[in-house]
């Protein structure tokens, strides 16, 4: 049996790829390469030394999907697949609505038509919006500031109703913090495309000369030293929570983790330890609060941990040295 991993070159879900092939796994790709280069299928194979199969198909095409089903022998989808930049997702609603929701309604119809019942959803910790307290727990009031976020929790909802429905179905909803860091090899990591909007691609490339300076997005918040702070989580501690995750699939309905260290690091902390850590300095300045930023946000990851036995083990010295590394190497 095989596990479809949707997204799978994509940047949370390469890493992911090369660990389930690691553990023995067989991994099959669906992406679209909205967001990723099928270059990453080959940098999956030099790492691993097997090569996924790759399938270039969009999730709103439902023949396309349809075939990925017919062709293989899959049991479980790890579901990575959607758009992710909060801005465009403001200025783009009805993309966003359409890709994410009809790619995951297109995905779970053609499960359902291939017996195939488990799934685990690249959820993120957006959807607790201004949480009034940290650390945030799995119980938290819900709700949303951006269609982006907003897409996450209605596919949580729309998993949840079809899990009381059809007791068949078992889904993991894993609430992601904030991924950073790239894989040792420095073959894959996260290269977004255009400006980053995230803090540490944008510090990668202030490093590395093609960005002049970091913009810093306030520091009068109520925070250790008045900047945001965020769960720096290292992508390969991520890539493991979904297998962790797949101990949760054994029993039907959803359950719901945070993937999260459980510290909150300033954003002049991350800083600090990427300067130290590199030996490269990083110029900023201070600017306006981001329109939709909190102050703090990190998880209480003990609910993993409990059930599922997993731990983030990565240090942030780790995730900085990993995330320069794979910047640096990109030509
Ligand atoms: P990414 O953009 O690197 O990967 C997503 C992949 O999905 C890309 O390769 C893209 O080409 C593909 N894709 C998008 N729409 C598709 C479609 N309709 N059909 C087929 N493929 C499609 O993003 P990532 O950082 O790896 O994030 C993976 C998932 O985790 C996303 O769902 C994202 O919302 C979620 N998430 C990410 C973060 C983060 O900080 N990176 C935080 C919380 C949640
Ligand atoms: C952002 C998204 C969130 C998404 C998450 C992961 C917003 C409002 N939220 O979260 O929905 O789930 O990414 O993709 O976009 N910062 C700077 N300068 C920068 C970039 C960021 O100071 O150039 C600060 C931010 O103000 C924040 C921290 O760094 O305090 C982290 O920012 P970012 O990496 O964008 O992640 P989040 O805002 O946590």
């Amino acid at each position: 049996m095989s596990v479809l991993v949707t997204g799978g070159t994509g940047y949370i879900g390469s890493h992911t790829c090369v660990d389930f092939i690691e553990k023995g796994k067989e991994v099959i790709i669906l992406d679209n390469l909205s967001n990723s280069k099928e270059e990453v299928v080959g940098f999956i194979e030099q790492i691993t030394g097997i090569r996924p199969k790759f399938y270039n198909i969009d999730l709103l095409d439902r023949e396309g999907v349809k075939r990925v089903f017919d062709e293989n022998d899959i049991d479980t989808v790890i579901h990575f697949a959607g758009l992710k930049a909060v801005g465009e997702s403001v200025a783009k609603p009805i993309e966003y609505y359409h890709n994410n929701i009809t790619g995951t309604l297109n995905l779970i119809f053609e499960m359902r038509d291939h017996d195939c019942f488990k799934l685990v959803f690249s959820s993120s910790a957006t959807v607790y919006g201004k949480p009034e307290t940290v650390p945030i727990k799995e119980d938290f009031p819900l709700s949303t500031t951006n269609p982006y976020g907003t897409t996450k929790l209605y596919i949580e909802r729309i998993l949840t109703d079809l899990c009381v429905a059809d007791d068949r179905f078992s889904v993991v909803l894993l609430r992601y913090f904030n991924p950073i860091g790239a894989h040792d090899s420095a073959l894959i990591g996260d290269n977004p495309n255009g400006i980053p909007n995230n803090l540490m691609p944008y510090v990668t490339r202030v490093a590395k000369g093609t960005l002049p300076h970091l913009n810093v997005f306030g520091n009068d918040y109520d925070t250790c030293d008045g900047t945001g702070v965020r769960d720096f989580i290292h992508v390969l501690d991520l890539a493991a929570g979904h297998y962790a995750a797949l101990k949760a699939l054994e029993k039907s309905g959803v359950s719901i983790y945070n993937l999260g260290t459980g510290n909150g690091y300033s954003v002049l902390q991350l800083i600090d330890a990427f300067e130290r850590v590199n030996n490269i300095k990083i110029p900023y300045q201070i600017t306006d609060r981001r329109p939709g930023d909190i102050a703090e946000c990190y998880a209480d990851a003990s609910k993993a941990e409990r059930e599922l036995g997993w731990k983030a083990v990565h240090t942030l010295d780790e995730m900085c040295a990993s995330a320069w590394k794979f910047e640096s190497s990109i030509k």
